[in-house]
C-alpha cells in the first residue's frame, strides 16, 4: 500500500462528524466489564455482544472505524459474515488492537511498558489479510510518588514508534495510544505537566523511527485532575489545558486527535469533546475513539435481559455515538437547548 493510500484511510478515520468505536478489550478486561454487569463470560457471549453493537442500524452515520481485538477479528455474525467484512460493506473500516498489554517494566516499581513487538510483523500482515485497515498500540503511565519516570515514558515511547513503524510497513495507520490514566489523587496541573512531556517523547521517538505523520492518528487521554483527589475542573477548563497540551506537542501535520474516554462518566466525556471543537478552529480533527463512554449504557441494558433486549442495546449504543458525533464537531450543547 502507497503512502497516499494510507494516508486517505487515515483522512476516512476522522472524517467530519465521525469517529471510532473501541470494542477490543482484552480477555481480562472484557472479562471484568461482563462481571459488572453479571454476564457469564463465554465466547458466545462475548461474540453476540460485540454482534450487536457492530450490526447496530445506522451505526456508519456516526462511526468511521471500529476496533477488534484478535478474538473478535475472526468472529462472524450469527449468517456468517466475518465482522471484518460486514463493517467494510457498511463503510466502516475495521481496527486490530495489536499490543500484547503491559508488563511490569523491571526498574521501576510501580510502572508498566507494553508488550507485543516480537512476531509483530507477521501478525500485522496476518491482520491486514483478515481486513484490518488500522491498528492500535495502547501504553499505560501511571502519575503517582515520584512517577511516572522517564524510563517508564521513555520506554513506552520507543514501543508505540516500533509499533507504528512496522504498522505502516503492513499497510495499517498505527493509531498510537499513550494513556495517562487518570487514576490517582494528583492534579490538573501535574496531569497537564505529565501529557506534554508524555507527548514530547512520543513523537520525538516517532520521528527517529521515520513514521509518517500524515499516516498516523493519535489517541490520547485528556489532561484531567486524577480521580481520586480534591481537584475538580470545569468542562471549559479540562477542555483548554487538553487544547493547550496538544497545540504545543502535536504536529499539524497528523491527521487527527481520536481521545479515548479512559473511565470518565459518558457524558463528560461527549461535554470535553465538544467543549474543544467549540474553541476552534483545530489543525487536525478532534474526535472520538472512546470504547467505555460509547458502550456502557448499551450492555447495561442487554445484561438485564439478553434474550430480548438487544435492539434496546442498539438504541443505546447509537444514541452515544450520535452525541459524539456532534461534540465531535461542536455541535452537541447547541443541539441539546
Ligand atoms: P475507553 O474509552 O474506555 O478508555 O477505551 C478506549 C480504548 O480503546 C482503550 O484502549
Amino acid at each position: 500500500m502507497s503512502i497516499e493510500d494510507l494516508a486517505d484511510n487515515a483522512r476516512a478515520l476522522v472524517a467530519a462528524g465521525k469517529g471510532i468505536l473501541a470494542i477490543d478489550e482484552s480477555g481480562p478486561t472484557i472479562a471484568r466489564r461482563f462481571a459488572d454487569v453479571g454476564l457469564p463470560n463465554s465466547e458466545a457471549n462475548r461474540r453476540a455482544y460485540r454482534e450487536l453493537l457492530i450490526t447496530a442500524p445506522g451505526l456508519a452515520g456516526s462511526i468511521s472505524g471500529v476496533a477488534l481485538s484478535d478474538e473478535t477479528i475472526r468472529q462472524s455474525t450469527s449468517t456468517g459474515v466475518p465482522f471484518a467484512r460486514y463493517l467494510d460493506d457498511q463503510g466502516i473500516l475495521a481496527g486490530i488492537k495489536v499490543d500484547k498489554g503491559s508488563q511490569p517494566l523491571a526498574g521501576c516499581p510501580g510502572e508498566v511498558v507494553t508488550e507485543g513487538l516480537d512476531g509483530l510483523r507477521q501478525r500485522l500482515e496476518e491482520y491486514r489479510k483478515l481486513g484490518a485497515r488500522f491498528a492500535k498500540w495502547r501504553a499505560v503511565i501511571r502519575i503517582g510518588e515520584g512517577i511516572p519516570t522517564g524510563t517508564c515514558i521513555e520506554s513506552n515511547s520507543h514501543a508505540l514508534a516500533r509499533f507504528a513503524a512496522l504498522a505502516q510497513e503492513q499497510g495499517l495507520v498505527p493509531m498510537v495510544e499513550p494513556e495517562v490514566l487518570m487514576e490517582g489523587d494528583h492534579d490538573l496541573d501535574t496531569s497537564y505537566e505529565v501529557h506534554e512531556v508524555v507527548l514530547r517523547s512520543l513523537f520525538d521517538a516517532l520521528y527517529q523511527q521515520n513514521v509518517m505523520l500524515d499516516a498516523t492518528l493519535l489517541k490520547p487521554s485528556m489532561v484531567l485532575p486524577g480521580s481520586d483527589g480534591d481537584d475538580e475542573a470545569g468542562v471549559d477548563e479540562v477542555a483548554e489545558a487538553t487544547l493547550t497540551c496538544i497545540r504545543s506537542t502535536v504536529p499539524a501535520i497528523v491527521p487527527g486527535i481520536l481521545f479515548l474516554s479512559g473511565g470518565q462518566d459518558d457524558e463528560r466525556a461527549t461535554a470535553h469533546l465538544d467543549a474543544m471543537n467549540r474553541m476552534g478552529p483545530h489543525p487536525w480533527v478532534l474526535s472520538f475513539s472512546y470504547g467505555r463512554a460509547l458502550q456502557s449504557a448499551a450492555l447495561q441494558v442487554w445484561a438485564e435481559d439478553p434474550a430480548s433486549n438487544a435492539g434496546k442495546a442498539q438504541d443505546a449504543v447509537i444514541r452515544r455515538a450520535r452525541a459524539n458525533a456532534l461534540a465531535a464537531l461542536g455541535r452537541w450543547e447547541r443541539a441539546r437547548a
